[in-house]
């Protein structure tokens, strides 16, 4: 149900189950990417006539209040994009979110201190969540990104109110059902970054659903190397070698074709603008590490994604954070959001390195959908429930 469902606001407290876990450096915020994509709920919601009550986490503060995890440094940022006053409850429950609260007026918008001071929030307590639910009519839940933590404020809460998903939680899953449940095929998956001991059941959930499997990245080494190759001194897990085989014969299995690097862009130092060469993946030299895919590569990963209709990315080819070795991460980034961009593809990305990645090449607008999800897109990915949209769905 959405807040479509939810009949008129008017006057109602509405508890919004916002994500505010933004970057911050010297008490700012430096990407306000999640609080830009809630803000069209909050005013949808003030417009109604609805009191808006924010409930989010900041950090891991360990169920305890903690300084330098208060959302209070957030506030300014919050108000500056929503260009409207917010007020600020010193706790989430208890008598200063009662008072917080009793001091709204229809339209108004007050964000209550971090849910995860409360050792109760992160164990899903009951009670904790019905001191929460004291100062709601409805809940409204508008964080796909913590969606995948059972915690009071992302499951507990739907259980003992009316319960709806915001606007972004239903882009989200719109999103990402068009990329993997029900996508136009045929569907393309690129996945990167470094390890495969963080990706495995991934990878064991994507050969079995998309057409074509590309992998790169660090993650890329480790099954050149189950493939007999020598891989140098890169990033490589040779203990997962034999994860690495088992993946490359489900995918055969399930008619899904690996993509992994022909070549690659190789160096002795891991820095910006060390001496580097490219090298067929046969012919690694014994000293150097891979850092990136090739042109060759490149080619290879373009001409897959020219025939697919779904791209779903996680994660950089390369070490893209070090030009030169950021080539292959931009140029496939940039083919993906042309092909998007004449209609020819819905690319769905996620996880904080590839948004990164994806705005680094000058893309993240032009992709079909950008999530703000880390590790609730990798869940996803995973093909995991996830009870913060689970408890949703049982709402009906
Ligand atoms: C995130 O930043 O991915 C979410 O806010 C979840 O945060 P967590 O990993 O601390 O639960």
């Amino acid at each position: 149900r959405t807040l479509d469902d939810a009949g008129p606001l008017q006057g109602k407290r509405v508890l919004l189950r916002v994500d505010l876990n933004v970057p911050m450096e010297g008490g700012r915020v430096t990407d306000a990417t999640r609080i830009e994509r809630v803000v069209p709920t909050i005013r949808e919601i003030a417009d109604a006539g609805g009191r808006v009550i924010l409930l989010a986490h900041f950090g891991r503060p360990k169920g305890k209040p903690d300084p330098k995890d208060s959302l209070k440094p957030i506030l300014p940022t919050l108000s500056e994009k929503l260009a409207r006053p917010v007020a600020f409850g010193e706790d989430c429950v208890g008598e200063a979110a009662a008072k917080a609260v009793a001091a709204l007026n229809d339209g108004d918008v007050l964000l209550l201190e971090n849910t995860r001071y409360h050792a109760g929030e992160e164990k899903n307590d009951a009670e904790f969540a019905r001191a929460l639910a004291e100062n709601g009519d409805l809940y409204v839940n508008e964080a796909f990104s913590a969606a995948h933590r059972a915690h009071a404020s992302t499951e507990g809460l739907a259980r003992l109110l009316p319960a709806y998903a915001g606007r972004l939680m239903q882009a989200e899953l719109d999103a990402l059902t068009k990329g993997l449940e029900s996508p136009a095929r045929p569907v393309i998956a690129i996945v990167g970054g470094a390890k495969v001991s963080t990706k495995i059941d991934l990878l064991e959930n994507l050969v079995a659903k998309v057409d074509m499997l590309v992998i790169g990245g660090g993650m890329a080494n480790t099954f050149l190397h189950a493939q007999g190759k020598d891989v140098g001194k890169s990033l490589c897990e040779k203990d997962l070698a034999e994860t690495a085989q088992r993946i490359l014969t489900a995918a055969k299995e399930k008619n899904c074709t690996i993509i992994l690097p022909a070549d690659a862009l190789v160096a002795r130092e891991f820095k910006a603008n060390a001496e580097n060469e490219t090298v067929t993946v046969d012919a690694v030299p014994s000293d150097a590490m891979i850092l990136d895919v090739g042109a060759s590569s490149i080619a290879t990963i373009d001409g897959a994604i020219d025939e697919a209709r779904t791209l779903v990315w996680n994660g950089p080819l390369g070490a893209f954070e070090l030009t030169p070795f950021d080539t292959g991460t931009v140029a496939v980034a940039r083919h993906a959001a042309a092909r998007t961009k004449a209609g020819q593809l819905v690319s769905v990305a996620g996880g904080g390195d590839t948004v990164a990645a994806l705005n680094h090449a000058g893309v993240g607008e032009d992709f079909s959908y950008v999530s703000t999800a880390g590790g609730a897109f990798l869940e996803w990915l995973e093909g995991k429930e996830l009870p913060g949209v689970e408890a949703l769905r049982a709402k009906g």
